[in-house]
This record gives C-alpha cells, sequence and structure tokens, in this order.
C-alpha cells in the first residue's frame, strides 16, 4: 500500500469555520456594546434635557406666590402648549404629601397621589428619573426633582416625550438587525463554501485514485503480456518432462523429478491465472449485451466451480434462482463477476460451509433491475477489511491475487450496475449485485 501523505482534507473547511465564529463573537458583542453605549447615551440625553429645563423652570418659579397667582393654574398649561420645550409632555408640582398644587391639566389640581418616588424626592432631596405611561398608552420619560418656591421645598415632575430618542434607539436596532443579517449570510455563504470546499477535495482525491489505477493497469498489463509467453514455455515444456518422467519409471530418482515438475506446472498454473486477472482488471471492458438466463448462468458458474479442485473448498453452494428471470446483459462478463465471488464465498465459507446464491427482480420502484446475491456464513469482514477489500491487488489469502472483487467492481460497473457489500465477521458475508434490466417469465 502506497504511503498516505496527503493533507488532512478536513483543514481547510475547519479554519474556515474557526474564522467564522470568531468574526461572529466579534460584530454579536461589538454590536451588542454598541447598542447598550447608544441606549445609554439617549438616556442620559434625556436626563441632562430634563434637568435643564427643571432648573431654569424652578429659577422662574422661586419668588412666585403660587397661592395668590390667579393664572397659576394655567402657568403649566402655557409653558406646556407655548413650545418653549416642545418635548414636554405634562408638567406638575407636588408638596411633600404628594397634594398637586400646579398641573399642566388643571383638571388634576388638587388631587393627592400616591407616588414612592415623589416620597423618595421629599425624604432625599435628590431627582429620582423614571418612566410612566400615559393615558393615550404613551410611554414618557419622568423627571421628579426637588425645588424651593418662596422657602417650600416642593417637587416638580416633569414629563417628557422620548420620541426622538426612540428614534435614534430604533435606528440602532436596525443598524444591529442589519449587522446580524449579514453575519447570517456570511454563514450561508460559508456553509456553501465549506461544502464546495469539501466536495472539490474528494473530487480530487477520487481523481488521484483514478489516475494511480489507471497507471496501474497499464504497468500490468505490460508485465502481464511480458510473463505470458515464457511462461507458457515453462509450464508446456514441464508438462513434457512429466509426461517423458512418468513413462520412464524405474529409475530411482523419478519420482522426486515428477513431484519437481508436478510443482513447476502448478506454480506456473498460478502465475498463469495472476496474468489472467491483471490483464482482465487492466483490460478496458468491451461490453457485448445478450438475453440469457440468470438460473443457467449460476447452474454454470457454480458447476465449474465444483468441477476445479484446485479451487474447491468443499463448501455446499446452493443456487434459489427463479427459472423465469431473464436478463439483458454481457454474460461473459457477469459469467466472470459470479465466479470471482461465489468462489471467495466458498473460500470464506470452508469445509463445512454454506453458500446461498439468489437472484430475482428487485421490487425497487421505476426502472427493472435484477438483483442478485452470494450469500456466505463464513470468517465474514471486520469493517477495516471490507473498506479495502475491492482494492486491487488487496487480499488476505496465501495464494490469492487480490484482484478478484476489484475486477468484479470494475466489469460490475462497466455493466451500469453496483456492487454492495454487507459482512459481519466470523458471521458472514453479502455480497449483493445490482444491474439494470430483466424480466421474469412465466
Ligand atoms: N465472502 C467473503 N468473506 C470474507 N472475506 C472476503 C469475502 N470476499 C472477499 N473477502 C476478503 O477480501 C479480500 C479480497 O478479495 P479478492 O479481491 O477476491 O482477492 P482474493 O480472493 O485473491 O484474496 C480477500 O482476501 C478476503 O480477505
Ligand atoms: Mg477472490
Amino acid at each position: 500500500m502506497p504511503g498516505k501523505k496527503d493533507t488532512d482534507p478536513k483543514r481547510g473547511p475547519l479554519s474556515l469555520f474557526v474564522i467564522l465564529i470568531a468574526a461572529t463573537v466579534v460584530a454579536v458583542t461589538g454590536t451588542l456594546l454598541q447598542y447598550r453605549h447608544f441606549v445609554g447615551a439617549t438616556e442620559d440625553s434625556l436626563k441632562f434635557q430634563a434637568l435643564g429645563i427643571a432648573v431654569s423652570l424652578e429659577a422662574s418659579l422661586k419668588n412666585r406666590d403660587l397661592s395668590r397667582d390667579a393664572a397659576a393654574g394655567n402657568l403649566f398649561r402655557d409653558i406646556v402648549t407655548g413650545g418653549r420645550w416642545e418635548r414636554i409632555a405634562f408638567l406638575a408640582l407636588y408638596d411633600g404629601s404628594g397634594t398637586t398644587l400646579l398641573h399642566s391639566n388643571e383638571h388634576l389640581i388638587g388631587r393627592r397621589i400616591e407616588d414612592p418616588a415623589i416620597t423618595s424626592v421629599a425624604a432625599s432631596g435628590m431627582p429620582v428619573f423614571g418612566y410612566t405611561t400615559l393615558g393615550t398608552g404613551e410611554r414618557v420619560f419622568v423627571l421628579n426633582f426637588p425645588v424651593h418656591i418662596r422657602a417650600d421645598e416642593r417637587i416638580l415632575r416633569l414629563a417628557l416625550h422620548p420620541y426622538p430618542a426612540e428614534r435614534a434607539v430604533r435606528r440602532a436596532q436596525l443598524q444591529a438587525a442589519s449587522i446580524l443579517a449579514v453575519i447570517m449570510l456570511l454563514w450561508i455563504m460559508g456553509y456553501f463554501l465549506m461544502r464546495a470546499v469539501k466536495r472539490s477535495e474528494e473530487l480530487k482525491k477520487t481523481m488521484a485514485e483514478r489516475e494511480r489505477l489507471a497507471l496501474l493497469g497499464e504497468m500490468s498489463s505490460v508485465l502481464a503480456h511480458e510473463i505470458r509467453n515464457p511462461l507458457g514455455s515453462i509450464k508446456g515444456f514441464a508438462q513434457y518432462l512429466l509426461e517423458r518422467s512418468a513413462a520412464q519409471r524405474g529409475e530411482d530418482d523419478s519420482a522426486m523429478t515428477g513431484e519437481y515438475l508436478g510443482v513447476i506446472v502448478a506454480e506456473s498454473e498460478r502465475l498463469e491465472t495472476l496474468t489472467e486477472d491483471l490483464l482482465l482488471y487492466a483490460k478496458p471492458v468491451e461490453v457485448r449485451l445478450q438475453t440469457f438466463s440468470v438460473r443457467d448462468l449460476a447452474e454454470e458458474v457454480i458447476a465449474s466451480l465444483r468441477s476445479s479442485p484446485a479451487e474447491g473448498s468443499g463448501a455446499a453452494v446452493h443456487p434459489f434462482v427463479s427459472p423465469g428471470l431473464m436478463l439483458t446483459s454481457d454474460r461473459d462478463k457477469l459469467k466472470q463477476v459470479l465466479l470471482n465471488v461465489v468462489q471467495n464465498a466458498m473460500d470464506a465459507a470452508g469445509e463445512n460451509g454454506r453458500v446461498e446464491v439468489r437472484a430475482g427482480l428487485s421490487d425497487a420502484p421505476g426502472r427493472g433491475r435484477t438483483f442478485i446475491t452470494v450469500e456466505d456464513n463464513g470468517c465474514g469482514m471486520d469493517p477495516a477489511l471490507q473498506a479495502r477489500a475491492l482494492s486491487p491487488f488487496f487480499t488476505t489469502k496465501t495464494r490469492g491475487t487480490g484482484l478478484g472483487l476489484a475486477i468484479v467492481d470494475k466489469l460490475v460497473q462497466a455493466l451500469g450496475g453496483s456492487v454492495v457489500i454487507r459482512s459481519t465477521a466470523q458471521q458472514g458475508t453479502t455480497v449483493e449485485i445490482t444491474l439494470p434490466g430483466g424480466t421474469m417469465h412465466a
């Protein structure tokens, strides 16, 4: 196996993710802080305005005799409607017990109110700020301010419309919302970017793998061709000598010679299988379609595996294929595929194992498809082994080439089908081949 040197494909998307998170944290906290600062600042400006008005009102009321001033009730109303301070919602003056002495709304003069703010200002002499809701439903900013009028301690209540400030706050909210929207957009873009990066990474990997396999195929084909001819001579002459040594029984060393020659013939045959597999794997696949009975094919495959004692492991192979199943595909290629898969199943199942070959029309909706499954109760594969089983030259057998499943995969793909392997270690394996087409005749 070649060394795995490729850089971690997860690193690109990961760093992008980290950058996105950092940008989000910075932007969100920045926006939040700015928003809070802004809200605080607009409230401060309301406070200062209210204090300014209160101080100047105190100055003009200081020496006034409110009880004698007949028009006093109108004084506050005039201020509110006069437009000098256009943001005043209402004005009121209370004594320490909460009795209304003056009010911009004359109807309220003389009423007593219970308000902790008034009590607090009366007790401490410190201004108190807050909000209250008017009868109209409007929320207004309120200042309760201690004033001295002719040596009497009074409390001036001043309500301001906060709408310019609220408009500013709303603008800040809008700004925050748009920043959040931009961040969200960035996340969406980041998501798609990450997906694209991942896809291109995968594509690169499959391309590299394909290139590697193509090169491997070329090399194999050259090698196989070069080996085939000398191998044929070696095997031929060894067979010839074997026959001759058998004919000349009687000489002392003929038994030994015969055994050695037998080894040469067997090993040559093994090399022959390897070169055939190599060529099969390396050669481009030419598909020749014909319509045939799947059951006949399965029986042919099983018979041919049973008849070659060198490969037979003794496992019992049972076909369960309806005689009416007809398939249009490349019969020779499919036979090659089944030979490899059933051989693997027999190898895995061992002496007393059992292999079942099934085929039928898959009941997935849409176009017709034929499935062929080969199930064994053999040694099975763990997930790591299974992940490598299709790779060329991967084998766990002392005399295996590791090309069987690679050829299966290649041929089935050429036939427009797919191979799925389900396996559990120590329990068995099912190889499912799905091919396009297929009909059932009664
Ligand atoms: N039915 C099976 N049960 C268990 N292991 C299997 C099965 N089929 C394939 N394998 C595993 O996959 C490997 C590769 O199979 P294959 O490509 O046919 O090569 P080979 O048969 O020459 O080893 C085998 O060596 C074996 O470890
Ligand atoms: Mg095999």
